[in-house]
């Protein structure tokens, strides 16, 4: 089967790109990254694609006078570079129903938190706010609505006693780094299917959809 060409949407610093970035550079990766693109002109992370040798766009979320028509031109970048399959890492901006359409299923992104707990922003803050003894990062399809779809990967992490929100948010983001690349190369190798808006991970591999990680 043929490398499935990525696109990667960042808003930021991009760490969990670099990680997507650093896995897709094995031989045996079955994803190439084509083309990184920031909403934000000086997001970190361009720098960052750029010394790794992958093409980077800028499509500058103030240039368009509606999300739609950011989205399209978001799209038309992508097309244009021959991206099939798109990863947000750390993209900051809601996207439209019709961008989320228009690559169903073809769509993944990362969220600090064991879904469908802790949907949105300031997640480390609020698990602790809650008191929950586990924590984590999931791996989804993208859906219309925010920080919801089908599931392919988490990893739980323990919240220690002493933890404030950085400190969560470092072991959380290790772990993050982990299960975006295993997610993107098993949705890659084609093991992943939506079935009734849940995943199942078919075929031979040692990749686990659910990584436990023991308190230290
Ligand atoms: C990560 O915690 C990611 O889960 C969230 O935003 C953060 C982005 O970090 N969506 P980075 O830009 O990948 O370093």
């Amino acid at each position: 089967m043929a490398n499935k060409q990525v696109g990667i949407l960042i808003s930021g610093r991009g760490s969990n790109m670099s990680a997507l970035i650093a896995a897709a550079s094995a031989a045996d990766f079955p994803a190439d990254i084509r083309l990184v693109v920031s909403n934000r002109p000086h997001a970190g992370g361009l720098a960052k694609a750029a010394e790794a040798g992958i093409a980077t766009a800028v499509v500058d979320h103030k240039d368009y006078p509606s999300r739609e028509a950011f989205d399209k031109a978001v799209t038309a970048k992508l097309e244009e570079a021959g991206v099939e399959f798109v990863c947000l890492a750390g993209f900051m901006r809601l996207l439209t129903p019709w961008f989320v359409e228009r690559w169903r299923d073809r769509l993944i992104n990362i969220h600090p938190s064991l879904l469908p707990s802790f949907k949105g922003l300031d997640t480390h803050e609020r698990a602790l706010e809650a008191g929950v003894k586990v924590h984590g990062c999931s791996v989804h399809f993208v859906r219309s609505d925010v920080d919801s779809g089908p599931i392919i990967a988490q990893a739980a992490v323990a919240v220690l006693d002493e933890d404030d929100a950085d400190s969560l948010a470092t072991r959380v983001l290790e772990q993050e780094h982990v299960i975006y690349p295993l997610a993107l190369r098993l949705v890659a190798s084609g093991r992943v299917r939506v079935i009734d808006e849940r995943v199942e991970i078919g075929g031979a591999g040692d990749a686990p959809p659910a990584l436990v990680v023991p308190a230290v």
